[in-house]
């Protein structure tokens, strides 16, 4: 374990399997990553359960619970402040957030989203790719902005469509890649290597450029 720690909390509300790859990167012995609790709006959300087997400290908090946005994400911040992260990783959390939120956590929030950003926002990305006839897809990681699935990219992972791609075939392929590129991304910031800064993105000093870094594997 090297000296100096970044502690994360990860947002989720789903299968989870960017925190399994998060929770298998930090396995190696100089990671400097250390993920200190798991937080979901859904108490069904399996990434709970790989959090729990990991050892990792879980938290749930019911949006529906709360009377309106503003209150849950009020919430949500008390509850991950008391883990005191550097980073913060939203990893499948299909909660829009509010300015506040993000403004909270400016330049220490991480979002994964599976297109190619600025393309596809939202939901169906693969299908959309498809329907659009692209010939290359992908998955993105980005520093959280106020905008929807916007904000400086960090790293991209680029794959081609093929003739006879399903938006299931697709969305496996992609998932693999989302696999390789979060932990990257998040021990680039562990490691002080990524930071954002009013221009962008930076790595190693440089500002990134607007796709981010680019991964063709
Ligand atoms: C991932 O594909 C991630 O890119 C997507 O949710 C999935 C979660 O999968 N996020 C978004 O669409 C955010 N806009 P996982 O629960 O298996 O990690």
């Amino acid at each position: 374990m090297p000296s100096e720690t970044c502690d994360v909390v990860v947002l989720l509300s789903g299968s989870g399997s960017n925190l399994q790859a998060l929770i298998d990167s930090t396995r190696a012995g100089d990671s400097p990553v250390r993920i200190r609790a798991v937080i979901s709006n859904r108490a069904d959300a399996y990434g709970l359960q790989r959090a729990r087997d990991a050892g990792i400290d879980t938290v749930v908090l019911d949006h529906k619970a709360f009377d309106g946005r503003e209150a849950f994400d009020q919430a949500l911040i008390e509850r991950i402040d008391a883990f005191s992260p550097q980073l913060v990783v939203l990893a499948g959390f299909m909660r829009i957030l509010s300015a506040g939120f993000v403004r909270h956590y400016e330049g220490r929030l991480l979002n994964i989203h599976p297109s190619l950003l600025p393309k596809y926002k939202g939901l169906h990305t693969h299908q959309r790719a498809l329907e659009a006839g692209d010939h290359e897809h992908g998955c993105s990681v980005h520093f959280v902005t106020e905008e929807l699935d916007g904000g400086p990219l960090v790293v991209q992972a680029v794959i081609p469509v093929a003739a006879d791609d399903t938006p299931e075939s697709l969305a496996q392929r992609v998932h693999a890649q989302e696999h390789q590129i979060y932990p990257l991304a998040v021990r680039w910031f562990a490691e002080g290597r990524l930071r954002l800064e009013e221009h962008g993105a930076l790595l190693d000093g440089q500002t990134l450029a607007a796709s981010g870094h680019l991964i063709r594997p």
